[in-house]
């Protein structure tokens, strides 16, 4: 019996930027802030997964919808040989009915900071893909990083997907410096195909952070626990609310933890003051028009080849190509 099994390769930085050192900068800036990467201990990936499970949350299920119904015409557009570098892969959920379409693929290459996760995510894909050979990367996609030299040809075309609209955490300038690092990582014939939530009803978006079982305030408030639990902290989470809205004139979703009360709370052996009404920011999450994302894609030397949207343009995703 032949027994599928997923390459590892580690590309973890030596040198994490701590969570000790961005809560003391960001607690002692004004404005405080706290970056939405923290948001994602055990606990709030947990509460991430459920999440995307709410009614009022639109976009994992949207975007799931929108690449399995054009899954066959994206296959197409890739073509054969392909070798397919997920970013932020987590479980691998996206790619699957992808990959039962792909012609001859060579090689799927999940990355992931989170070693563990992307071991089983990648064995399973293995497993339900035999004839797909899975070389999966431990990396900070975030940062500076190359790929293993073995995986650097044999393939026609490598395509980058980074789905969940994850780039909408990036300011504009952050997203094509992302995006740019993504064209050198992937080389120039490489394509990209990619979720970016779209703007719309403020309504429908406010409802989406602002779900009715209190399950993302949660979520915004775990940065706070996981403080106490890793930092040795203080803090009184009941004197604190989640705070997110719709901002049209930015085009984002804005999300902060604000202070109910004038407090002094404590943390990696020091103290923070804050103020009643005070806010951490926490998360932007940007909305996108096609015709503003395929003018970002552009600033990072991407060409729009193709894009699908739901049937009611909650979501979209393109297909872009390196500009020649
Ligand atoms: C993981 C960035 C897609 O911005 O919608 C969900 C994170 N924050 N609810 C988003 C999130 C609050 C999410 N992304």
């Amino acid at each position: 019996m032949r027994h599928a099994t997923a390459k590892f390769y580690d590309r973890a930085p030596a040198v994490v930027e701590s969570f000790e050192q961005a809560v003391i900068s960001g607690l002692s800036a004004s404005p405080k802030s706290i970056p939405c990467r923290y948001l994602y201990d055990a606990a709030g990936s947990t509460l991430f997964d459920k999440i995307c499970e709410l009614p009022e949350y639109y976009p994992t299920r949207t975007e799931t919808r929108i690449l399995d119904d054009n899954a066959a015409e994206i296959a197409a557009l890739i073509g054969p040989r392909a070798q397919i570098v997920e970013l932020g892969s987590g479980s691998s959920d996206k790619i699957r009915v992808l990959l039962e379409l792909l012609v001859s693929p060579k090689t799927y290459v999940p990355i992931d900071i989170s070693a563990e996760h992307l071991q089983s995510a990648a064995e399973t894909v293995a497993r339900a893909h035999p004839s797909i050979p899975v070389a999966a990367v431990c990396a900070d996609y975030t940062s500076n990083f190359d790929l293993p030299q073995v995986l650097e040809d044999g393939y026609d075309k490598r395509v980058a997907f980074f789905p969940g609209s994850t780039i909408g955490n990036m300011t504009n300038s952050e997203a094509v410096a992302f995006l740019e690092r993504v064209r050198h990582l992937c080389g120039p014939r490489s394509d990209l195909l990619i979720g970016a939530d779209l703007q719309k009803e403020p309504s429908l978006l406010n409802a989406a952070y602002n779900d009715s079982q209190g399950i993302t305030a949660e979520f915004t408030l775990n940065v706070l626990h996981r403080i106490n639990r890793e930092l040795d902290g203080d803090i009184d989470v009941s004197r604190f609310v989640h705070d997110a809205g719709y901002v049209p004139e930015r085009g984002r979703m804005e999300i902060f933890l604000r202070s109910e009360v004038d407090q002094l709370i404590h943390a990696a052996g020091r103290g923070f003051r804050v103020r009643s009404g005070e806010r951490i920011h926490i998360e932007y999450s940007y909305k996108y028009t096609i015709d503003g994302f395929r003018d970002l894609v552009a600033s990072a030397g991407y060409t729009p080849v193709h894009y699908w949207v739901d049937a009611q343009q909650l979501f979209s995703v393109h297909y872009l190509r390196v500009a020649a």
